[in-house]
């Protein structure tokens, strides 16, 4: 039997954030900082902190909802579930498995994948694998996280940093008249796991009064080293992704980073010799909301008119692991 390979493209998107919006002067409040000193060095003027009784499985299902609305797909047709995250409801069972009940989208099969703050990317690209060989005609890829479960707000470094929310995509069989996903690049470079990382809670240092004590259950980072790979990272994928479809950073409509920190951002585009109106910024909103971040952006761009038809568009982000990850889509 001939093998075949079926473009892929993005049908819908969706993104949510909570309610509640935190202010860098709220932070004032809780530590040693200031509105300047985080503006300066981050970009972030606010991020959203979900409620007490709002989970991750909550911000993806209300993003998801809104992505099969823009698609124009029911709850019975999505074949599969792929939830990118790092601040699961629960070790397991999975939020994908939370997220179908909420859906009630219960023909589909359904995973979690942990790739940081590339884990969109990730979950992206492998969603649109089963689009491609054939196996399901809709996926919905979901970028969700209840980060502020997981910031130390004892320390300044990286408890500014973080937010809440979620965004999602379907992914379908696309046909020589659909925007689609054109090439995509994953990496991991697991030499550097120590900076950036959650150290207890795992199978290595299991919950104990001493790992609270600790306060090893939160997120620690060494920041300026994350800084500089961050930018060798992101540029070097968002070239070759580039390249590997054929084309030159010029042509690109519209590059969606991960939203970490804008001078992060500003660093990576420079050495791309990215113009201003090629890049996607709305980190001032929300800071960095790992696996939901570039998911929320490319929403944000769709919704605002920032992408237009015959676009190309270029997803690159990096995140703990190091994991590295481009997508490039036409529009
Ligand atoms: C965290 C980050 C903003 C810090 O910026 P920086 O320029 O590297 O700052 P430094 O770490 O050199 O700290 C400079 C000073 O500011 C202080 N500082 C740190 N956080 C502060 C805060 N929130 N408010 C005020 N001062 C702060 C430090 O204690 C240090 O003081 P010292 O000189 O007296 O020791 C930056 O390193 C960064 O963004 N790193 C990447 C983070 C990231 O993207 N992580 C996610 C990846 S997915």
């Amino acid at each position: 039997m001939e093998s075949r390979i079926y473009p892929c493209m993005v049908a819908g998107t969706g993104s949510y954030v909570p309610e509640k919006i935190v202010t860098n002067v709220d932070f004032e409040k809780i530590v040693d900082t200031n509105d300047q000193w985080i503006v300066e060095r981050t970009g972030i003027k606010e991020r959203r902190f979900a409620a007490d009784n709002e989970f991750t499985s909550d911000l993806a299902t209300q993003a998801a909802h809104k992505a099969m609305i823009n698609a124009g797909v029911s709850a019975e047709e999505i074949d599969l579930i792929v939830v990118a995250t790092v601040s699961s409801d629960n070790i397991f069972p999975s939020t994908a498995a939370r997220v179908q009940v909420n859906l009630n989208a219960m023909n589909a099969a359904g995973f979690d994948l942990e790739a940081a703050c590339a884990g969109f990317i990730y979950a992206m690209d492998v969603g649109s694998k089963f689009v491609s060989a054939g196996m399901y005609n809709n996926v919905l890829v979901i970028g969700a996280e209840k980060l502020s479960s997981l910031i130390d707000m004892q320390d300044r470094s990286t408890c500014i940093l973080f937010g809440d929310g979620a965004g999602a995509v379907v992914l379908q069989r696309g046909n020589e008249n659909t925007g689609r996903i054109l090439s995509s690049v994953l990496g991991l470079d697991g030499r550097r796991t120590d900076f950036l990382q959650i150290p207890a809670g795992g199978c290595r240092i299991p919950a104990s009064h001493k790992s609270i004590d600790a306060r090893l259950h939160y997120i620690t980072m060494k920041g300026k080293e994350t800084f500089k790979w961050a930018v060798t990272y992101m540029v070097d994928s968002a070239k070759k992704v580039v390249q590997n479809a054929g084309f030159t950073m010029d042509e690109i409509s519209l590059v969606i980073p991960h939203q970490a920190n804008s001078r992060i951002i500003m660093a990576a585009a420079e050495r791309l010799k990215l113009r201003d109106d090629q890049i996607f910024l709305n980190v001032e909103k929300y800071g960095n909301t790992s696996s939901a971040s570039v998911a929320i952006a490319l929403d944000e761009a769709q919704v605002s008119g920032r992408i237009k038809r015959g676009d190309k568009v270029l997803l690159v982000a990096f995140g703990a692991g190091f994991s590295l990850g481009a997508t490039l889509l036409e529009w």
